[in-house]
């Protein structure tokens, strides 16, 4: 597609209205999961675990700046960023170990969004979308692996209160280290 102006037609040539579609998408997705995980903090709350409540929220703040690496990257591509309604989360569990294993899942979704973006990036020849995009298939790998940690150590533990109330201590420990991204 052309569009009239000089600058229109510079920005056509920077990134397709295909692969802004699914950047702009995975802004959505991000902030998603940032609402899914904050849910998940205040299910925690509820229960009074609050180091789990913690490393929820800090994954939050993380899945925050995911979206703000997306939007940065729209936005340094000269493109306009499009925000859309965020999808209400789920609010209650039945156990941690529901949780996590729902924590898991939902990462391993994303991993294949991410996967998704980047065979777009390659059949559109956007090696600079293809670049920015190698930075999330490596965190997608830490994502998942965090994730599965925990569920199997709920599994390994099961409904044994002192268990669970050290792995509480433990990720309660989780600090957030804000990353610059521009
Ligand atoms: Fe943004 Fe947890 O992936």
């Amino acid at each position: 597609m052309t569009g009239g102006s000089a600058i229109e037609r510079w920005r056509d040539k920077m990134l397709s209205e295909r692969m802004l579609e699914a950047l702009n998408k995975q802004v959505n997705a991000e902030l998603y999961s940032a609402y899914l995980y904050l849910s998940m903090g205040a299910y925690f709350e509820s229960v009074n675990l609050k180091g789990f409540a913690n490393w929820m929220r800090i994954q939050a703040q993380e899945e925050l700046m995911h979206a703000m690496k997306f939007f940065d990257y729209i936005n340094e591509r000269g493109r306009r960023v499009k925000l859309e309604a965020i999808e209400k989360p789920p609010t209650e569990w039945n156990s941690p170990l529901d949780v996590f294993e729902a924590t898991y899942k939902h990462e391993v979704n994303v991993t294949n969004m991410i996967n998704n973006l980047v065979n777009m990036a390659i059949e559109e020849k956007d090696h600079a979308t293809y670049n920015m995009l190698q930075w999330f298939v490596a965190e997608q790998v830490e994502e998942e692996a965090s994730a599965d940690e925990i569920r199997q150590q709920l599994k390994f533990i099961g409904e044994e209160g002192r268990g669970i109330l050290m792995l509480d201590r433990e990720l309660g420990q989780r600090t957030f280290t804000a990353e610059v991204t521009k």
